[in-house]
């Protein structure tokens, strides 16, 4: 069964040709980061239009890439949210024209759900329960899933998402966004360990995340507190240790509280996704915590927004039924359900 999936949840316009929810045919990823780079942040109305202006073009070269026409195709995808409005109403809207012109279904999926699903897609677990770990832009959580592949989630953010801390603090540190990359590249350099970072703990449930006090305390030691900005410019060594110290905060924090999770149940692997598990660092540190423990993390290319891994998780999810044309864009359905 060919699938086409269209990604537009935030500022990625991506289209993808992937058979029976596995072999990947084209995977064409449009990133609107320049776009948005100069206002350190995605500018949602900005995002919406940039989606208009290449989502066909970028539609044409999906197929061109896999060799087929819109004729060869079974089922049209969608992210249905969670993500901005008017970016999920474009791809939602091109998906179901496609559907409505090509009389074939349409099923619109959740982008957290597939982001996890992004991992399985070469190999699934033999085993189930498993515990998912969603490191992303817009998610942070941990997520209980079950032999059907349900999800539950134990742990979220009670504030920032923790790409979102990322993206922060490199822009604190001068670099543009997205950050976590430049972060990660600094941090090679730095002492870890030069600053007392921490993550919050969240009393209500020990596996929920908070990222804010983090992103503070970084802000303070780089201008003064109170913003006053009565301290010297930062040193390159200052940088390094800053981005290192932020780093180690952040992901000790992610690996202790999966950790926590382990404890309650023996889960028979881990699967990570998101943007942030492209980090060659936070991959040692939980290959250094969990030697024994199988862990699926997603390709590069799969890492960050894509529309494969929607194709993907929309083949399993048209087995149960295909979804009505009248389905609305979800912005802040739960990042999983
Ligand atoms: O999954 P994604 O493309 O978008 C969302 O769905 O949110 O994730 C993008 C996020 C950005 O915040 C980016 O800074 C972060 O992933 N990221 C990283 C790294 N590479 C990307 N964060 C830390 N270290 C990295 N190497
Ligand atoms: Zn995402």
């Amino acid at each position: 069964m060919l699938v086409l999936g269209i990604e537009s949840t935030c500022d990625e316009t991506a289209v993808a040709l992937v058979e029976s929810g596995k072999t990947i045919l084209s995977n064409i990823i449009y990133s609107q980061s320049e776009e948005h780079e100069k206002y350190g942040g995605v500018v949602p109305e900005l995002a919406s239009r940039k989606h208009l202006d290449v989502i066909i073009p970028v539609l044409k070269e999906a197929l061109e890439k896999a060799n087929k026409t819109l004729d060869d195709i079974d089922l049209v995808a969608a992210a249905r949210g969670p993500g901005l409005m008017g970016a999920l109403l474009i791809g939602l809207n091109v998906a179901k024209s496609l559907s409505l012109a090509l009389n074939k279904p349409f099923v619109g999926v959740n982008h957290s759900e597939a982001h996890l699903y992004a991992s399985m897609m070469p190999n699934a677990p033999e085993k189930f329960p498993c515990l998912g770990v969603l490191l992303s832009g817009g998610h942070t959580a941990l997520v209980h899933i079950d032999e059907k592949r349900r999800y539950r989630i134990l742990g979220t953010t009670v504030d920032d998402a923790i790409g979102e801390a990322f993206d922060k603090v490199a822009s604190l540190l001068g670099y543009p966004y997205p950050g976590g990359p430049f972060v990660e590249n600094l941090a090679l350099d730095g002492d870890p360990y030069k600053y007392s970072f921490n993550a919050g703990q969240v009393k209500k449930n020990p596996l929920d995340f908070s990222f804010s006090g983090l992103k503070t305390n970084v802000l303070y030691t780089i201008k003064g507190q109170n913003n006053n900005k009565a301290r010297d410019p930062l040193s390159e060594q200052e940088k390094h240790d800053i981005a290192a110290s932020f780093q180690r905060a952040a992901f000790s924090d992610v690996v202790n509280k999966t950790l926590l999770a382990l404890d309650k149940t023996p889960y028979n692997a881990l699967i990570l996704g998101g943007g942030v598990t492209s980090s060659r660092t936070l991959k040692k540190m939980f290959s250094e915590a969990l030697p024994d423990l199988p862990q699926f993390w997603p390709t590069k290319a799969l890492a960050t927004d894509n529309a494969a891994m929607i194709a993907g998780l929309a083949f399993h999810q048209f087995k149960n039924e295909a979804d009505s044309l009248h389905l609305k864009a979800s912005p802040r359905i739960p990042h999983l359900i």
